[in-house]
């Protein structure tokens, strides 16, 4: 069986093989897509992973698959894409395809296209999402509108007024800080491709509540960690590699107490 609130040392597939079905309320992961860096020459399959992550969710859970994709002799990869048919053909519902934006993009060269400046974000769902916590905003024009409705013979105003909500949902496009001011742990940038933590701390509130529990099948420097942990969330994560895995140790034992999450292999 296994151990909550533990990084293990080992591919997400044998951490998965430990949980009985059903059992992640949600997990919040962005995978070592195409290459991009070289996470220590670690590969994963994608249809194993999405199948694998499928019988561990609850009915209900969410993935949060967080992705890009790569410029290949000029053309982009769509491995994002790629992903979400694989996660379809899992079993899952594409609920979502959110963006996560950066508000200080890596500098590059790009040739002839605009700066790569964002990421998908997915949410994929086992049945319809069961627990969903918005986040809000305040609108500004708080006064009452015309409520009216579009009929063959032109605008038909209603009877009664609206008063306009004073908050409404985000919109699906979320703007982070990435690189040294996404998270004060400086340990933590000893990892190539760390979450900024606002996302998610974002997700993780959006998509449980406390006592849930929260899977990151790369868990990479820990990030997902330590904020399912600081929203009172439980939490398993998957690290293939043991220097990521000291890392993510390392940077935890500053918020959680030791014994709580070493890691196992
Ligand atoms: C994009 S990074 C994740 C970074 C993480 N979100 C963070 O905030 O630090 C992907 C991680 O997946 C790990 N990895 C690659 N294949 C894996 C596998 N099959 N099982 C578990 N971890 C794996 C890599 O070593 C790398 O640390």
């Amino acid at each position: 069986m296994i151990e909550l609130n533990r990084v293990y040392n080992e591919n997400c597939i044998e951490t998965m093989a430990r949980m009985p079905e059903d059992f992640v309320d949600m997990t919040v992961t962005s995978p070592p897509y195409d290459d991009l860096r070289d996470y220590n020459g670690y590969h994963f399959p994608v249809e194993d992973i999405a199948a694998g992550l499928f019988r561990v969710t609850k009915p209900g859970g969410v993935v949060i698959w967080v992705v890009g994709d790569r410029t290949v002799k000029g053309s982009e990869s769509l491995s994002s894409f790629e992903h979400a048919f694989r996660f379809r053909e899992a079993g899952f519902r594409v609920h979502d395809t959110m963006i996560y934006a950066k508000n200080n993009p890596i500098p590059s060269d790009c040739g002839k296209r605009y700066r790569q400046c964002f990421e998908y974000m997915f949410c994929f769902s086992k049945g319809q999402p069961k627990t969903f916590n918005p986040i809000t905003q305040k609108i500004k024009q708080e006064k009452a509108f015309k409520s009216f409705r579009i009929t063959k013979v032109g605008r038909n105003d209603l009877a009664h007024d609206h008063i306009a909500p004073k908050e409404r949902k985000l919109n699906n496009i979320f703007f982070y800080n990435v690189g040294t001011s996404s998270s004060k742990d400086k340990v933590a940038f000893d990892h190539p491709a760390i979450f900024p933590e606002k996302l998610v701390e974002d997700q993780i509130h959006t998509w449980t509540d406390e006592g849930d529990l929260v899977y990151d099948c790369f868990m990479g420097s820990g990030t997902t960690a330590k904020i399912a942990h600081l929203q009172k969330r439980r939490w398993i994560g998957s690290e293939i590699s043991e220097e990521y895995v000291k890392i993510a140790t390392e940077r935890l034992s500053q918020y959680i107490d030791a014994h709580n999450f070493s890691a196992a292999r």
